[in-house]
Parts: C-alpha cells; structure tokens; sequence
C-alpha cells in the first residue's frame, strides 16, 4: 500500500513533497505508462481543486491521451491546437487563468475554467504533456508552473521516451 503524506502550508512545501512522494512512487519502474498513471492519481490526490489530472503522450507527432485521473477525455490532440497543443508545439509550459479566452481550446470538460500544462522534454524532444485542469478560474499560479516543471524535470527520464 502507498500511503503519502502531502500536508503543506505554502505551495513550495507543498510541490516539494509531492515530487519526493512521486520520486520514490516511480524510482526504478521503467514502464513509462506505469509511472504516468501512478503520478496523475498522486497529483490527482495531492493538489485541491482539480477536474482533472494526467498525460498525453506524443506518439508520431500527436498528442495521445495517457493515464488520467478524472473524466474522459479528448484523445487525440495536434501540436498547435488548444492548450496542450500549445505546449507541445513550443515547448514552453502554458498557465491559462480563463480557458474560454484562449483561443482554439479544447473543452474536454465543460467544468473546466483554468488549465496548467507543462511540457515533458527529453534529449531536446518533446515526450508527452502533463495536464492540469480546474473548474476555479485562475486557479493556477507561478508556484504552480514551478512546481509542476520541477516535478516533471525531476521525473522526466521515467516517462519514456519520444515513440
Ligand atoms: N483542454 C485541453 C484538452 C485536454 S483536456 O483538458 C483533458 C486543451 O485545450 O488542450
């Protein structure tokens, strides 16, 4: 049984225990998808205000829905297009306080008001997204994004590479 602690009063302690609870969870299992369903119910778990927690995965150079906590989802997304498109095609994580004001987003789930996506790099290549969704507008800040790109930093090589 896995049973992590993650009770912080800041959002640094807060990003700094869920990355050692998602290292140890994910150190030395190499399957990929494994270790991307283990860290999306961790997340899922450690982080209030969420609809939605998981992967996509690049698989021949579009976006492919991994392992999820919440409802389902869109499955195929391309580079470019919405908010994990976005990402995906600049490499760059993307914090959208008002999911309705970016243009071309996908509305997996109507619930959906803010959206934080970090990018999962590798040797230079994109592997796959993590995506974080809220139904609270503006629910996710700097913190957030730091924490989100130090955890996925810390973890990349466990995701796999670029199939
Ligand atoms: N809203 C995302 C699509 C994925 S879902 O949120 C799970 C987007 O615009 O890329």
């Amino acid at each position: 049984m896995y049973d992590f602690r993650i009770e912080a009063v800041d959002k640094a302690e807060l990003y700094r225990q869920l990355a050692d609870a998602a290292d140890a969870l994910t150190a030395g299992e190499p399957d990929a998808i494994a270790n991307m369903a283990n860290v999306a119910a961790l997340v899922w778990e450690a982080l209030p205000d969420l609809n939605w927690s998981g992967f996509y995965r690049n698989i021949g150079g579009e976006l492919v829905l991994g392992p999820f906590q919440g409802r389902p989802a869109c499955i195929r997304i391309p580079f470019g297009k919405g908010v994990c498109g976005a990402a995906a095609a600049s490499l760059e994580p993307q914090c959208v306080a008002d999911v309705f004001a970016f243009p071309g987003h996908i509305a997996c789930d109507v619930a959906s008001r803010s959206e934080l996506v970090v990018p999962i790099v590798r040797d230079g290549a994109l592997v796959g997204v993590l995506d974080l969704d809220s139904p609270s507008p503006g629910r996710f800040d700097e913190a957030d994004m730091a924490g989100c790109v130090e955890l996925v930093q810390r973890l990349g090589g466990r995701f796999g590479g670029v199939a």
